[in-house]
């Protein structure tokens, strides 16, 4: 097992030299994949701090110059860098083809997978392509425990005291790029307790900016009790329709970016309930679903001082009194525990 792990690392680093290599030395590299990071404003030094590279567009131009240099089609394949059907004479074919390569490290820097994004995309990719591949589940990578960005985040995070967490990997890099170096992406999926504990070996102070959509609030509502119940202080800030915080903080920089931060964020319990009271309107039905549903959220958190004080903001906020907010939450309080 852990000789296994360890060729992975060995393949994987060797895969991402060769898609990095790819990007610079050849003309298709140049002419496609540099002038699409060109395009959206990544300047070398951000390339080569996210070690973003190309992989051409041919069926097998890693997995030959693996095997040419002693690597098995076993552990191509174990890597996830290789496609290989059962009884078929030939090694197999490249998962990444034609595709500009971000690689996903791990905390302590090592590569452990890739994402792969085609190059001309509409909103969920092209055809039956999707927008993003990425590599599938090995014995190095498994999806839930990551977050894209972690290794070049995390001493800024502890420095600041606080982490942003985005949806995208072009996200993390724009801001990177920005001057803003404490975020990390949860790459599309929700949020697992694997990596809000992540985050949490470095700050208890996150701050969810996701993409600007009906999606990206419903996203933002759900799994986030998760966050509360880690004890961690979690905000949110959405951005306008149609905007994710890279084609944000492009669009208006990056002073402007920090202050919309600043004016746009709240606490996760306030959002969560200004929203739901928006959906309920005058319905005292829905408005009494409302306030269970917002009572279940502030029992998940674990220091008793914070709880009170949303006790106490809830209730301003809803109109109802205090005092039978708390009874329910410590009713139900009893019941968890
Ligand atoms: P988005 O659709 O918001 O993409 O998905 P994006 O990050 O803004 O990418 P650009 O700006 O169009 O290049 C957010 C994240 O969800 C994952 C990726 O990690 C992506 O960054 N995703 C999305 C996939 O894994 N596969 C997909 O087909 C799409
Ligand atoms: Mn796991
Ligand atoms: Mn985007
Ligand atoms: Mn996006
Ligand atoms: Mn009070």
């Amino acid at each position: 097992r852990q000789n296994e792990r360890e060729s992975l690392y060995i393949i994987l680093n060797f895969a991402k030299n060769f898609y990095v290599n790819q990007l610079h030395d050849t003309e298709e590299g140049q002419a496609i994949g540099l002038s699409y990071f060109r395009e959206r404003g990544f300047s070398q030094e951000t390339r080569q701090k996210f070690e973003l590279g190309y992989s051409l567009d041919t069926w097998d131009a890693l997995s030959r110059e693996a095997l040419a240099k002693g690597f098995s089609v076993d552990i191509l394949e174990k890597a996830g860098l290789l496609i290989h059907r059962e009884g078929s004479q030939t090694a197999g074919y490249d998962r990444f083809r034609g595709r500009v390569i971000f690689p996903i490290h791990n905390v302590a820097g090592k590569v452990i997978a890739f994402g792969a994004r085609i190059l001309k995309a509409d909103k969920h990719g092209r055809g039956n392509q999707p927008k993003y591949l990425n590599s599938p589940e090995t014995e190095v990578y498994h999806k839930s425990d990551v977050l894209y960005g972690i290794y070049q985040a995390k001493n800024a995070i502890r420095q600041k005291e606080h982490c942003y967490l985005v949806e995208g990997y072009t996200d993390v890099i724009s801001l990177h790029q920005a001057g803003i170096e404490n975020v990390v992406a949860s790459s599309g999926t929700s949020l697992t307790v694997e990596q809000i504990r992540l985050i949490g070996r470095f700050t208890p102070n996150i701050t969810i900016l996701y993409d600007g959509d009906v999606a990206g609030v419903k996203a933002a509502l759900r799994g986030l009790d998760l966050v509360l119940e880690e004890g961690l202080n979690v905000s949110v800030v959405l951005f306008p329709d149609g905007d994710d915080p890279d084609s944000f903080v492009r669009k208006v920089g990056a002073e402007a970016f920090k202050e919309h931060i600043r004016k746009a964020s709240r606490d996760f319990i306030s959002f969560k309930t200004e929203i739901l009271l928006q959906d309920a309107g005058n319905d005292p039905f829905k408005l009494a679903a409302v306030i269970s549903e917002v009572v279940n959220s502030v029992v998940k958190i674990p220091d008793a001082i914070k709880r009170q004080v949303f006790f106490h903001r809830i209730s301003e906020m809803m109109k109802v009194d205090e005092q039978m907010l708390i009874s329910e939450g410590n009713k139900l309080l009893r019941k968890t525990h």
